[in-house]
């Protein structure tokens, strides 16, 4: 391709470190793709014939059909995805192949190619995200009245409901989706025509070749450009929040699943055995979503050093940004179909839940409620007195509910046999009705409208 100014070939170990056909070989849809639609503008503007430019149309969807039916031999040699396709529409079609890279360089190419592939992927990850979402939020109706402790510092807080923890989870994927979403919007411009940095003189028009490839506008600048990878930072950073979300599940999950939680099972199809303990069920796959995190912000955390310093426009170091951002994406699509296979395989396990929604005086907070509500205590004297009581069941061995009101009255002559209607984990969880709060009745709300919102939407 440059062997005008060239009298030798490069070094084995140049080619070794040089080649990049391994890995952007996956683009090959979105450099023809480009390269059509640079073709039709080429010619539209009188830049090139019509009959070349229909040679190379014909030419690129030939290569395009080799390569989806395996029959197309991609070359070291020939180091990346753009040459090699260019090398082979040369042999298919001849001299009007050499007028397709008019106006073009490779590295408008390869960031507008990159900037398709990321848009395809922001897609991908919003449609597995919603799955995911859809997942949970189906397994939280059916489990919004099943209690289960909540906790902080995984000390046991409060009642709350299964579904109320998983709708908490749709929330985050949410966001996340939303992230991703905005990726999508901002990446939306085409670098196709920047040339190598500085644009061109041939009369290209950019708003053609923008539209053509489903574009929102062309990059207003011409280095910006070749020399922006931001899109693929802001798609990783999405991903590595959402990978870090999915750990947290995940987490939970091995938590959950665990025989001293014992709040839900996973059925075969998501569980390992162990080669020489044949009682245990492993929750591999919640294990490797969780690990996967380390991939996926390892791959953000590439992207962002080599990136960092880089003086404008094109740098070499530059094609290293596909490896780390195919690496971090195909990781977390993973992880997402993962959990999303879990969350729907899951079974909860109410009576493990509702007994262990039982220990630790989870309803404290409900007596000391009482107090403020039925005998207007200052909240922080109830709390005082709830100290009191919790302290008295503490030294018995009982839980709350197992107290006596005459135990009870030595703490706080004015309690009654009302104080009985809360203490239970399950009143506790239901009378948690305030806007967003654990009550079932609000959980099915919350479930039903996400379920609603993610049907309507595309
Ligand atoms: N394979 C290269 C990459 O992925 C394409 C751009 C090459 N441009 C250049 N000026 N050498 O970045």
């Amino acid at each position: 391709m440059w062997g005008g100014r060239f009298s030798r070939g490069p070094a084995a170990i140049m080619e070794e470190i040089n080649a990049s056909i391994d890995v952007d070989r996956r683009l090959w849809r979105e450099d023809i793709e480009g390269s059509k639609a640079h073709a039709a503008m080429l010619a539209a503007a009188g830049v090139i014939g019509a009959e070349d430019a229909r040679a190379i149309h014909d030419g690129l969807e030939t290569i395009a059909g080799e390569i989806e039916r395996g029959a197309f031999t991609f070359s070291k040699t020939l180091e990346d995805i753009h040459m090699n396709i260019e090398a082979r529409l040369k042999t298919l079609i001849g001299e009007p192949a050499g007028r397709l890279h008019t106006a073009r360089s490779r590295n408008d190419q390869v960031a507008t190619d990159f900037r398709l592939w990321a848009r395809r992927a922001c897609d991908d990850i919003e449609a597995a995200l919603r799955d995911l979402m859809t997942a949970l939020a189906e397994k939280a109706l059916a489990h919004a009245g099943d209690v289960m402790p909540g906790f902080t510092h995984l000390q046991t807080a409060q009642p709350i409901t299964f579904g109320h923890h998983l709708m908490a989870y749709v929330e985050m994927f949410a966001r996340d989706a939303g992230r991703i979403a905005d990726a999508r919007a901002r990446m939306n411009e085409c670098p196709l025509g920047a040339a190598a940095l500085a644009g061109t003189s041939f009369p290209i028009d950019r708003e053609m070749t923008a539209a053509a490839l489903g574009f929102d506008r062309p990059c207003a600048n011409s280095l910006d450009a070749v020399s922006a990878r931001d899109f693929a930072l802001e798609l990783l950073a999405a991903a590595s929040i959402a990978a870090t979300h999915l750990s947290r599940l995940a987490e939970e999950i091995v938590l959950w699943t665990s025989p001293h939680f014992g709040f839900v099972k996973l059925s075969d199809a998501f569980s390992t055995g162990s080669s020489i303990m044949p009682q245990k069920r492993n929750p591999d796959a919640a294990e490797l979503v969780r690990a996967k995190t380390g991939r996926i912000t390892a791959s953000l955390n590439n992207l962002l050093v080599v990136m960092k310093g880089l003086p404008l426009a094109y740098s070499k170091d530059m094609q290293e940004d596909k490896a780390a951002t195919f690496e971090g994406v195909d990781a977390l699509a993973l992880a997402i179909a993962a959990m999303a296979g879990m969350a729907r395989d899951l079974t909860p396990q109410p009576d493990a839940m509702a007994e262990a929604a039982g220990r630790g005086f989870s309803t404290a907070t409900d007596i000391a409620d009482w107090l403020v509500r039925v005998l207007n205590t200052p909240f922080r004297d109830a709390h005082h007195v709830t100290g009191a009581i919790v302290a008295l069941a503490d030294r018995k061995g009982v839980t709350l509910d197992a107290l006596s009101l005459e135990e009870m009255r030595t703490v706080e002559p004015r309690l009654t046999e009302d104080i009985f209607t809360v203490l239970s984990p399950a009143a506790s969880a239901a009378s948690r009705t305030s806007h967003g709060g654990a009550a079932p009745d609000n959980v099915r709300a919350q479930a039903t409208r996400w379920l609603d919102a993610l049907t309507q939407q595309p």
